[in-house]
């Protein structure tokens, strides 16, 4: 049962890190993440952070998302509580995020969201 008296902060930090991944899928063959790897990006971090050992309470969640408005750099996936944005291309960029952030909390520089792009 949740207790609701608790201070926000002391509910805070179920997980250490959360990693959202855009899956946004548009019918109409608009672009969109999901032409460009983003489902083939997400099972392959989810698969590594549990190879590793990293999922769960306390650890790392990787999510799905939908659209974050944020479609030119696509595919994108947002990592809290940092707001660290990422792209990219293959798995072995997600490897390094995996290894270098979700695992030590080391930003990579190289698969940044230029701060400009949005929609
Ligand atoms: S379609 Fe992925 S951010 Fe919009």
């Amino acid at each position: 049962m949740s207790d609701h008296s608790r201070a926000p902060e002391a509910q805070a930090g179920y997980y250490a890190r959360h990693i959202f991944f855009c899956l946004n899928e548009r019918p109409n063959g608009e672009d969109c993440c999901a032409l460009h790897g983003a489902k083939e990006g997400f099972d392959h971090c989810k698969k590594r952070v549990k190879e590793a050992g990293l999922a769960g309470k306390g650890q790392v969640r990787v999510n799905k998302a939908g659209c974050l408005d944020r479609c030119a750099a696509g595919p994108v996936a947002v990592v809290y509580p940092e707001g660290t944005w990422y792209t990219f291309v293959d798995e072995a960029d997600i490897d390094e995020i995996v290894d270098s952030h979700l695992k030590h909390g080391q930003v990579v520089e190289r698969l940044l969201v230029p701060p400009e792009l949005g929609r």
